[in-house]
């Protein structure tokens, strides 16, 4: 089965995306693989000031993720995907254009959902976005619609999108239902039946174990499931493994140090050049941060986001929450997370 980590913009960044494809190289079974996205990147900020953005497609050379774009402009999606193709190709197994994203940002600049109102006008983008890159594959992400009342023709859309996708994913939720409530399986169960042969259909919503992924992905006959949410706080989702509250720290530890390494390669004059970090570079910092336990940086107030996720559903740690809005320095940090464990390993 194709297990897809969901994009999730400010989540699956470089950093993340690794920890991810490291703890699923470990425990996957062997029928599945791993397909990994970025955080999408508006294209008319990339054409603008790429400095500004590019972050959002940093990547390890092994990640070979979907590198994933908004925006509104026939023009500037077409010509922000061609230079992607062109400069970083190498780096990516595909372009993806976002059709479903309800944040109010995306939607004020006519992106994400917005490309759900006009279904012809989208549909000539999709075409044209696919016919002008040459050697990665075009997909889509999308939802099923605006509303109830939308999703017969979002479904004729979808079906006629796949000729020039070569895959779909699609949220089982409507705009008007943001991203809460029923899924509809059967909506994308009868769209795997009808697409063209040439597109996968990867269906995405409240995905919440590896044996549900699994159970539903056979069920409808589909060719992928997409998790976000369940995987915030658990990257072994997108395997059989049970791990022990031992495996659990060394996991957070290495999230820690991958994300703060990886966020001073990319503010570095030298991360302004690609959107890739050779992991090499990584490790090499890590060993630095090591060797520094009073080092500070913003990556690490934004880390607790992560923290709070992986202790989530543990008892008694509220008082440790608390205790951690106070760590500021890496080794602090990195001493807080030993100590939460060791209390109940
Ligand atoms: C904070 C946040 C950021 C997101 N960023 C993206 C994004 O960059 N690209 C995208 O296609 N979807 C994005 N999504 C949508 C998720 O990929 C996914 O479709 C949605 O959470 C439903 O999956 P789930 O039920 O497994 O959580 C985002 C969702 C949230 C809540």
């Amino acid at each position: 089965m194709q297990l897809c980590f969901a994009p999730m913009d400010g989540i699956t960044n470089c950093a993340t995306r690794q920890l991810t494809a490291e703890v699923f190289a470990k425990y996957k079974s062997t029928e599945d693989k791993l397909i990994l996205r970025t955080e999408f990147m508006n294209v008319d900020g990339f054409l603008r000031n790429p400095d500004g953005v590019i972050h959002h497609l940093y990547t390890t050379a092994s990640q070979k993720p979907i590198a994933q774009i908004y925006g509104w402009n026939e023009k500037t999606l077409i010509e922000a995907a061609v230079k992607i193709e062109r400069e970083y190709g190498e780096s990516f197994s595909g372009i993806e254009l976002n059709t479903g994203c309800p944040s109010v940002t995306v939607m004020k600049c006519w992106g994400g959902s917005e490309l759900m109102k006009n279904k012809m006008r989208t549909m000539n983008i999709i075409q044209n976005l696919s016919q002008n890159l040459t050697f990665l594959p075009f997909s889509i992400k999308a939802r099923i619609g605006l509303n109830e009342e939308d999703k017969a023709d979002q479904f004729d859309f979808l079906v006629q999108a796949s000729q020039y996708c070569c895959k779909i994913s699609v949220h089982g939720r409507t705009l008007k239902q943001g991203y809460s409530g029923d899924v509809d399986w059967e909506f994308i169960g009868n769209l795997k039946c009808v697409v063209s042969d040439r597109c996968e259909v990867i269906w995405n919503g409240w995905i919440l174990a590896y044996d549900q992924a699994i159970d539903y992905g056979e069920r409808y006959k589909l060719d992928g499931i997409m998790i976000w949410q369940a995987a915030i706080w658990n990257p072994r989702i997108f395997t059989p493994h049970q791990p022990t509250n031992a495996e659990k720290m060394d996991v957070i530890l290495r999230h820690l140090e991958l994300y703060v390494s990886s966020d001073l390669l990319s503010c570095s004059e030298r991360g302004k050049l690609y959107p890739y970090i050779l992991l090499d570079e990584i490790e090499e910092q890590i060993k630095i941060i090591r060797k520094n336990p009073d080092f500070s940086s913003h990556a690490l107030v934004e880390f607790r986001k992560f923290l709070f996720a992986y202790v989530k559903g543990i008892s008694d740690s509220r008082e440790w929450k608390t205790r951690m809005l106070t760590a500021s320095t890496y080794g602090e940090v990195r001493d807080e997370i030993v100590r939460f464990f060791e209390r109940i390993v």
